[in-house]
Parts: structure tokens; sequence; C-alpha cells
């Protein structure tokens, strides 16, 4: 993995996201719609794979974010080529869903185990209630029983729920259709190639079922960190586009990734247009604590609230610096390197294109550029 980053320039300067210094390397970009974010994103993968075999990204293409054409035009080629798509309507999409790993402690799993957080992870995001969820545990109780799923893929437990024969269970088989119709998972060991961006499109699905998937992958990345087959990836970051549009649950995975993640060697890279500061919210209280946070132009309502966050002490400069932010640039806080100098910013950025010749992140400070203004870093913590 590459120690330091580029991120864009300040001044003459270049940024670097020093990766070595971040004890929490979740990052979290922030700003209205149109400010920049995707295309900060894209280049943030991009230089991260780019940078070594042992950085593995999985991506989520739930809002056509990530499309082919969609790709920042200046990046697709490179980006593309260190990309692998699956599509889940193809089958393209290969977890051992069933499949009995050693769990942290040594012991095995069991069936009981398997059928449990699987029902979690289905239930959650469409919010079943007690009968539905019974109704869905048995039926993938089912499917494990009669060791169907290698051969039906997940319908395999859509069609256990209609062979129940109950209205609650049928009603729940509608409530899932999107996945059970377009069968988006099915059996194998695929949906991860070490090195890569990989990107699962989930663009065509109904937000349900694209929660659904999500809490699945996840859980099931998580599974192989806990069971240690993830460490043959070490570094794995994974990449959630508009995080405001995606049903997440407070105690789901984006959430247990977010607290425990870093442990195991997997980073949540996540951009959103929305943020609150209220308590009711967890999950986004713990995005704001990202080891990296970039600050795109926000909207103007929350202009004062972003401020805050950036320098508590003197929100006033950062509400005019803010305000003055061009497409593509950003405010960056956490762990950065401006021309060999280590720094916690927050500090000004423009991520708009620069010839990559240019880029050296060995320049004595005697080369810092002045229009570059340190300030101390918040003391404060966001909760
Ligand atoms: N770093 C950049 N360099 C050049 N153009 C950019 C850059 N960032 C954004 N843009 C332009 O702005 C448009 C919107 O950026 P995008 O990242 O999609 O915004 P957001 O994700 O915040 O809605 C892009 O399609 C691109 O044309
Ligand atoms: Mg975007």
């Amino acid at each position: 993995m590459k120690d330091k980053i580029f991120l864009g320039r300040c001044g003459k300067n270049c940024v670097f996201f020093d990766a070595q210094r971040l004890y929490n390397s979740h990052v979290t970009i922030l700003g209205k719609s149109g400010a920049g974010k995707s295309v900060a994103a894209q280049k943030l993968l991009l230089e991260m794979v780019e940078g070594g075999q042992d950085v593995t990204v999985l991506a989520f293409n739930a809002h056509d974010c990530l499309n082919r054409e969609t790709i920042y035009e200046g990046i697709r080629k490179d980006f593309l080529q260190n990309s692998i798509y699956r599509d889940l309507s193809n089958g393209e999409l290969k977890l051992p869903l069933f499949e009995k790993t050693v769990m942290p402690n040594g012991r095995m799993k069991s069936d009981v185990d398997i059928v449990m957080s699987l029902t979690d992870a289905l239930s959650k995001p469409f919010a079943l209630k007690s009968r539905q969820r019974i109704m869905l545990r048995k039926a993938i109780e089912q499917v494990m029983h009669k060791e169907i799923y290698h051969k039906e893929g997940i319908a395999a437990i859509g069609n256990q729920l209609l062979a129940l024969g109950d209205d609650v269970a049928e009603n729940v088989y509608d409530k899932m259709y999107g996945i059970f119709g377009h069968n988006i998972f099915v059996d194998g060991n695929d949906f991860i190639t070490q090195g890569k961006i990989n990107i699962v499109d989930l663009s065509y699905l109904d937000s349900d079922s694209q929660a659904v998937a999500i809490e699945v992958v996840l859980s099931q990345l998580w599974n192989m960190a806990l069971s240690c087959q993830i460490h043959k990836y070490k570094n794995v970051y994974v990449f959630i586009d508009e995080v405001q549009n995606i049903k997440y649950s407070t105690s789901g995975m984006l959430s247990i990734l977010l607290s425990e993640g870093r442990k195991f060697g997997i980073n949540l890279i996540l951009a959103t247009q929305v943020v609150t500061l209220n308590n009711a919210n967890p999950t986004q209280r713990k995005m704001l604590q990202s080891g990296l946070v970039l600050y795109f132009q926000p909207s103007d309502c929350d202009m004062n609230m972003i401020a805050k966050m950036i320098d508590p002490k003197n929100p006033g400069q950062w509400v005019m610096e803010l305000r003055f932010l061009n497409v593509g640039e950003y405010i960056v806080s956490g762990p950065i390197i401006i021309d060999g100098v280590e720094a916690m910013g927050p500090i000004t950025v423009s991520g708009v294109d620069v010839d990559k010749a240019d880029i050296s992140a060995e320049v004595t400070p005697d080369h810092l550029d002045t229009r570059c203004h340190f300030v101390e870093p918040p003391q404060e913590n966001m909760n």
C-alpha cells in the first residue's frame, strides 16, 4: 500500500493523505450535490489500488454513480482497467452464504449461527415484524436442511417462503421480490478480487433490496474478517456513494464496520450530502469521527454547522472558506502530508486535475506555498 495517497494541491504544494498515521482510516466525504464528491472518491480509490496488490476496494454502485460511463472522464480508462464489475442479476455475485466457516474463537459456525445471521441481514432493511421474521427464518432453515442454495441461489429462500403456504410468508416473499426475482446471490466464493476495485452493481434494484444486498455482502466480508480469511486481502476499503439514500439500520453492518472494521483491516469510504449532528443517528456521528474527512461545499443551510465541525474555535474563517470553494475543492481534516511536512489540517485542497508528473511528496518545507495556512486541528470530538 502507498504510504501517501495523493489528494490534490494547496496552492503549488501537493497534499497527500498519510495512510500510516491514520489510527482510524475511515474516510468521510461531505458536500452538496455537484460539489465533486464522487470524482474525488473515484480518484482516491484508483490511487489506492494503483499503490499495490495489498489494497482491495469493494464499491457498491447503488445510484449509477459508478456506471462505466459515469466514471470521471479524466481517469476513466485507468479506473476501468483496475475494476471488476459484478452484475447481481447475472449470477455474478457468488457468496458462500451457507458455508460453515470457523469463528474467531475457533468454533465452527453451527447451522443456527448461519440461519440467525442470514435472517438478521435479510430482515433488518425491510424492518420485518416478528411473525414475518419467523417465516423468513423457517424458509432459511428449509434451504439449509434441503441443501438447495447451491442449486437455486438466494431464490431458494423465496421458493421455500411460498412453499410454507402461509399468508405472512407470502407477504414476506412479496416484499423481497426484487431479491428473489433477480436471484441476486448464487453459491460460490467470488465477490472480491484482491488488488482491484470490485464494483457490485445494485443500480437496478429497489432501495430495500439494495440495502439487503449491501448488508449481506458486508456481513460476508465481516465473517471472512472474523474467520481471518480477510487477512489475505490486508487492506479492504468499502466505498458507498450517496449514503444518505441508503437504508441502513443503526445496528447494521455499516455501524459495526464504522466501530470495529478497522481492527480487521476493513475501512469505509462514505460520501454523503446530508449530515445531522443529532444523537438519533449514531451511524452518522461515527462517520464524522472518521480519520479523514473531506468537506466539499455544503448547501447554504449546512454552512455554519459544517464550519463548526471543521474548527469549533474559529468557525467564521471556515464559513468564508466553504462559501468560496469551487467544484473539486474541499477542506481536508486528518493526517496529511503537505510537501513532505506532516500536518493534521484543516487545509483547503484542490482536487482539480493536475499533471501527475509534477507530483512529489519530497519537497522540503522551504518550498511550502505561502497561500497554505495551517490551523490548529479541532480539539473537541464531534459527539
Ligand atoms: N476534481 C475535479 N476536476 C475536474 N472536474 C471535476 C472535479 N470534481 C468534479 N468535477 C466536475 O463536477 C461534476 C460533478 O462532480 P461530482 O463528483 O459528480 O459531484 P457530487 O458527487 O458531489 O455530486 C463532475 O461531473 C465533473 O464534471
Ligand atoms: Mg456524487
